[in-house]
This record gives C-alpha cells, structure tokens and sequence, in this order.
C-alpha cells in the first residue's frame, strides 16, 4: 500500500467563529445506584413499593442539595433510578402512579398533596427540587387509566408508561414525558399511541426531554432538534453498555455532536448489570466538550457530575479549508483483494479490512457505504484494527437503518478478536482524515480511548466537520473510532 498522507493544517484556515443560540448555564446529572427488592418476581403491596421507592428518593434528596450548592440550576436522575429494572406487568404495577396532565394553571405536589390522590412520589420529587431550589428531571412509572370504549385500552385498564418529570425550583409540576421508543423487553409498557412532543422553558433556555432508547430514532427528537430549535435535551437513561460502539459515554457524547446540542445524560450506576456512564456533552466548535463519569467498577456507588457547559459552534458559513482530497471524501482508491471479508458487531454484518500497517490509505465498502481512512498511528507488528462499513436494516431487538463508518481495535492479532469489547490499547493515532458518503445527514461521530487503564471519550482536540479529522493526535490508546450514521427515512 503507498503511503499517501495529507497533511492538513487546520487552526490558521478557519475564517471565522461565530456562535449560534446553544445555552450556557452550570447543570448536573446523577448516575444513581438504585435500591430495588431483590425478587423481582414477587408482587409486592403499594406500601412496600414505596417504602424501597422512598430509600431512593432520599438519596436523591442529598445528591439535589448536593448540585444546587455546587451551583447547579438543574439536574436530571436516571430512568428507572427509583424503582429499578427487570418487570412484568403486574410487578411494575406497584410502582406507578397516575401522572395528570401539565396545565396552565400550574399544581404544585409539595404545597398541594391532596389535589390528586395516590401521587406519593410526585409530591416527594416536587418537594426535593424545592428544598433545594433547582430544576429536577426524574423518571418513574405511570399508570393511565383508560375507559374500556377506547379499543386499545389494556385488559388491566390502564396504559403503563415510563414517565420523565420535570419539576421547578419552587415544586411547580412543569413538564410529563411518555417514552415512546421501547426497548425490546419492556413489554410490560405500552407505546404511547402519539409521539409526545414535550418541552419546558427556564430563565436559562428552553429544554427538551427524551428517555433512553429514543436516542436511537426520529421521534420526538429529531422534531425537538431540528423542527423546533431545541439545544437543550434532559435525558434519564437506563443504557447498558455495549462496546465496541454503543458505550453510554461514547454513543451520547456522539449524538450531542452530531446534532449540535446540550446533552444532559443521566444513566443507572449499576456496573454489575451493565449500566454506567453519565455525563453532560456539549458541542465544543471543533468537536465535544463534555464532563462525565465512567466507572465501571462494580463497587462504584452514585456519581454526581456537576459542570457548567459552555458550548459553541462553528456554522456552515465558516469554511474549514481542507484539502481537496479529503473535502470531497471518496477517493478512487484502486482494489486488488475483491473476496469481501465480515465481521459481525451487534448482528449487524460489516464489510471490514484489516488495518495492520502504521499508516496508509484504505477504504472499506458496503452497498453505496464508502469509508476511507487516511491515518497515522504507532501500531507495531501485532497491533490489529480493522476498518469497516455497514449500510441497511440493524435487525435485532429494535429495527432501524442503519449507516456506520467504523475504525475499531480488535482485541487480539486475528480476524476472529475483532468487533468484541476490549478496553485496552496503547497505539496513538497521530493523524487521521475519516470520511463515509453517507446517503444521511444524521451522523454522530464517537472517539474512544483507553485512558491509562479506563475508558474515556476524547474530548476538544479532534475535529468533526462532515469528516473525523485529527491533526495533533488523540490522548490515550485508539479504541474506536466511529461515525453513526441514522437514515430515519428509511426506518422499516
Ligand atoms: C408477572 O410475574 C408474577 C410473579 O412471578 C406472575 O404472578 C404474573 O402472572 C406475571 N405477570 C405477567 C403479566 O406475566
Ligand atoms: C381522593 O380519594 C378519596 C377517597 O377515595 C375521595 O373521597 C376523593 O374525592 C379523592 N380526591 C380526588 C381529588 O380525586
Ligand atoms: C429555528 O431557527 C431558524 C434559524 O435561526 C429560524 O429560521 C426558524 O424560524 C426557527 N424555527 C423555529 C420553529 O423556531
Ligand atoms: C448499590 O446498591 C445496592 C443495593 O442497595 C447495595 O447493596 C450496594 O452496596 C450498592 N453499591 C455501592 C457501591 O454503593
Ligand atoms: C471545555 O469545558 C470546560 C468547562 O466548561 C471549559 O473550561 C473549557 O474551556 C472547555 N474547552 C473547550 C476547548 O471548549
Ligand atoms: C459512495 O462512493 C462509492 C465509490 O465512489 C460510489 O460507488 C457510491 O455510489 C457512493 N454512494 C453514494 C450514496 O453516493
Ligand atoms: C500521540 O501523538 C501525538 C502526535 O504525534 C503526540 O503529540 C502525543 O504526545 C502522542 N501521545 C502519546 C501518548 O504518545
């Protein structure tokens, strides 16, 4: 293979800055260890359910009183952090409470309990956010009652749903999500039967607010995003990690650049289970900027990440000057081998070389995919990574399009270790141009490095302009590399 390195000087070309509306303001997220009943299979009363709901509350309490002197206007709590995971129908029951409407004349669950009967919880969280004055976003169940005229009333008589809550530093009840993208397991859900467009205003911007499986479809976000200029998600989460290329802090952080955003994501911390990584992201005009927590010890507790997001962006008006060979992306890189070769990472099958020199031009391919890298790293004889393309349908669990430029480590020097999680690596990656003709604007761009022995994101010093460009090197040993690409209008 011949060498053809572009060097690409980037800081002296860039004609102008400016900055677009994305807020500034200090915010805090929780990743909650959660207190849950250990038989899951028992159905237990009301009264214990709230009891074990209340050992959370509580700690949610002193975490609220925590990000508020810290100087936190807002903090969010994760999905499913006062009740726990793993339901049926009837054991979730319990936990729910009915969730009225937001109205205009607003209700305040602290000052005025007995405006709606059973709402223990509300009134519980409207009261933490106004003792320690702060916005607070917290997830919980909610059981709807419906009438049995509406067809697709449930046999039980209600709708079950997992509710984001938004509550003012005074306790007022301002804003009530119904997730609308289920995971595969939670059948003891129900979709909401409209996509649930929900939004708040505070004197530091206006918000938007998703649950955890949303991150991976149009709606609500796309419409919160780009219908409706919304830069500010709240997001409770219960994200089970899933390396190579959808890690919480990896995928999210991921998603705040792509789509130029606040991101405010609050996961589970339960590293036994598989559930840890929360953080705030915020688009850095190169690429992240991001403060976050990523412990997968298992004998990590809570985390509290407080920080005061201070995004900004280039626009398009602004040129960031490249070279023609990268601008234009694929170049017409002549191919010998033609026996395509595969791996697969979460069921889906990519087309993928292996990458084994120090540096070099290669493109990998799949239907109208095409990924090419240009790079320069210190991979030694031994060091295996592979680039690869998918492009169609992802198919297991839920089902949507997919693009993915990918460039990952594998674990060990053989086809047959690559695609599998691995936190380790010690190669730098010097220089790299990263480009896929994606037929979708929605790409998300994710950089994961080991960290002196932990995994993190690489935040600043890298640029995504359409393309992933590193000019000076990342910190830490390559991981992954990716670029997530979402053609929403071609979801099944
Ligand atoms: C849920 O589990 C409980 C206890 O294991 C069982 O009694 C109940 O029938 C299950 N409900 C559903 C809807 O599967
Ligand atoms: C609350 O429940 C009590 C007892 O069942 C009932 O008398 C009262 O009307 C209910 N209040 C509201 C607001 O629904
Ligand atoms: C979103 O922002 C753009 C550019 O600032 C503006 O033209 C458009 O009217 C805004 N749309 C909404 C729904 O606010
Ligand atoms: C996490 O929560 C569980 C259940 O309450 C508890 O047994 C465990 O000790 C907690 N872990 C840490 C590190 O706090
Ligand atoms: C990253 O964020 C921190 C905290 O807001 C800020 O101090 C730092 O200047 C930011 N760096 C860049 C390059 O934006
Ligand atoms: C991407 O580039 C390849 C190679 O030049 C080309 O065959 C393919 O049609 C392109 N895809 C799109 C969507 O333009
Ligand atoms: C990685 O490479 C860059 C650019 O050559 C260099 O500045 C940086 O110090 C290197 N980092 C490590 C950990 O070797």
């Amino acid at each position: 293979m011949l060498p053809m390195i572009y060097i690409i000087y980037l800081g002296p070309l860039l004609v102008s800055t400016s900055v677009l509306a994305v807020d500034t303001y200090r915010a805090a997220v929780y990743g909650h260890n959660v207190t849950f009943i250990a038989d899951r299979s028992e159905i237990v009363s009301r009264k214990e359910a709230l009891k074990v709901m209340m050992k959370n509350i509580a700690v949610y309490r002193q975490q609220a009183l925590k990000a508020s002197k810290m100087g936190a206007k807002l903090v969010v709590f994760p999905e499913y952090g006062l009740c726990g995971v793993e339901w049926n129908r009837t054991t979730f029951e319990p936990y729910l409470e009915e969730i009225v409407p937001v109205t205009v004349e607003r209700w305040n669950p602290c000052t005025h309990p007995e405006k709606v009967n059973n709402t223990e919880i509300q009134s519980e969280l409207s009261c933490l956010a106004r003792n320690a004055d702060i916005y607070v976003v917290a997830n919980m169940g909610a059981r709807q009652p419906c009438s049995p005229t509406d067809p697709s009333c449930p046999d039980d008589g209600h709708y079950q749903h997992s509710a984001n809550v938004v509550y003012a530093p005074n306790g007022d009840f301002i804003a009530r999500y119904f997730k609308y993208n289920l995971y595969w397991y939670e059948n003891y859900l129900d979709k909401p039967k409209q996509v649930d467009i929900t939004t708040f205003t505070t004197p530091f911007g206006r918000f938007g607010t998703m649950a955890s499986n949303d991150i991976l479809f149009h709606d609500p976000i796309i419409q919160l995003v780009h219908g409706m200029n919304i830069t500010n998600i709240v997001y409770p989460n219960s994200w089970i990690n899933n390396l190579p290329l959808y890690g919480a802090i990896e995928f999210h952080s991921a998603f705040a650049e792509g789509l130029l955003i606040n991101l405010l994501s609050a996961n589970l911390q339960m590293p036994s289970k598989g559930y840890y990584g929360s953080g705030l992201y915020w688009p850095s005009g190169t690429s992240i900027n991001a403060s976050y927590k990523n412990d997968a010890d298992p004998r990590s507790g809570g985390v509290l990440v407080v920080e005061t997001m201070t995004p900004f962006i280039v626009t398009n008006e602004d040129h960031w000057s490249l070279p023609s060979q990268t601008t234009n992306g694929i170049t017409n890189i002549h191919d010998d081998d033609d026996e395509d070769i595969y791996i697969d990472i979460n069921g889906d099958k990519y087309t993928i070389k292996l990458v084994f020199d120090s540096y070099g031009d290669i493109q990998v391919c799949q239907n109208t995919l095409c990924c090419s890298a240009s790079y320069e790293s210190q991979m030694e004889r031994g060091d295996l990574f592979v680039i690869g393309a998918f492009d169609g349908i992802h198919n297991i669990g839920e089902r949507y399009y997919l693009q993915a430029c990918i460039f990952i480590k594998c674990v060990g020097d053989t086809k047959l270790s690559c695609g599998l999680p691995t936190s380790k690596s010690r190669i730098n990656m010097s220089k790299m141009s990263f480009v896929g003709n994606f037929t979708t604007p929605y790409v998300y761009p994710e950089v994961l490095t080991d960290q002196d022995g932990s995994l993190g994101i690489v935040t600043t010093v890298w640029l995504y302009q359409g393309s992933i460009i590193i000019d000076a090197g990342l910190y830490g040993g390559t991981i992954a590399i990716s670029m997530i690409g979402r053609d929403y209008s071609r979801d099944p």
